[in-house]
């Protein structure tokens, strides 16, 4: 059936999530082992977190970075670049920042949510490698604050991102989310707006979603690692 669905359709689209990125070592952030338990993300990854509470947010930031230092994409990733040669998966749009996709070699990659493989100032946009917060240096030279170049909470996306995105889950006739709650928008927006234009709508999740509804494959209580190597078997 999903074998099937992969190798018929024209334009798959890849969304994937934090559960995407678990396997490798990386915690989510909202599963019983998440990084927001019992935690309001907007008291860390938000602009006002940035303004009113900057150690904590830097902090939060450099031990994130410190975790991706140590990773590498699992299994998962590189059968999606196998499927990227072999069949028709046309992009990735991802919410997640640790760059894995990318250091898999996975492309095209719309990385909604930004990188928090590099920073750069608030004040005037310099750009700087993610060493500094190990250095504990977060002054840019114009006085400004430096600071991760990920989407925080009270941010708005890059339109560049957006429309991409939007044109992308338009276009799908198969769509395919690895690893999200689907609570957080206007990420959420893009497997309904590919529904909406007719696509095929599988979610593989540990848990359920609420957009499980509307989907017309749901895999739950599996893992995407797993999920990925059953599925590329019987491809
Ligand atoms: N296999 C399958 N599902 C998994 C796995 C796994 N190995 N690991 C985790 N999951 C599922 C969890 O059950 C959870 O529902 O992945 C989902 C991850 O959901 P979240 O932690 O909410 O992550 P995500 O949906 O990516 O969050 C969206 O919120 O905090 C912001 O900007 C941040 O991009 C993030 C956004």
């Amino acid at each position: 059936m999903i074998g099937d669905m992969i190798k018929s359709s024209k334009h798959i689209v890849i969304f994937t999530g934090a559960g995407m990125s678990t396997e490798s070592g990386v915690p989510d952030f909202r599963s019983d082992t998440g990084i927001w338990k019992g935690r309001n993300p907007e008291e860390l990854a938000s602009v006002a977190a940035m303004d009113t509470n900057r150690r904590e947010f830097v902090e939060f930031y450099r031990k994130r970075m410190e975790i991706l230092g140590n990773i590498k994409p699992h299994i998962g990733y590189q059968i999606l670049s196998n499927w990227g040669e072999r069949y028709n998966l046309k992009s990735i749009i991802t919410q997640n920042t640790d760059g894995l996709h990318e250091q898999a070699g996975n492309q095209p990659v719309i990385p909604l949510h930004g990188t928090i493989q590099k920073l750069h100032c608030h004040n005037c946009q310099k750009t700087y490698s993610n060493e500094r917060y190990y250095q504990g240096e977060y002054v840019c030279s114009c006085g400004g604050f430096i600071r991760p170049s990920v989407v925080l909470f009270g941010e708005s996306l890059d339109n560049k991102m957006l429309k991409m995105a939007q044109q992308e889950s338009q276009k799908a006739d198969l769509f395919i989310v690895l690893g999200s709650s689907l609570v957080v928008s206007p990420a959420n927006m893009f497997p309904i707006l590919a529904k909406e234009h007719g696509a095929k709508l599988l979610i593989v999740n540990h848990d359920s979603a609420p957009l499980d509804s509307i989907a017309d494959i749901v895999v739950n209580d599996t893992k995407i690692g797993d999920f990925l190597k059953v599925v590329s078997d019987i491809l």
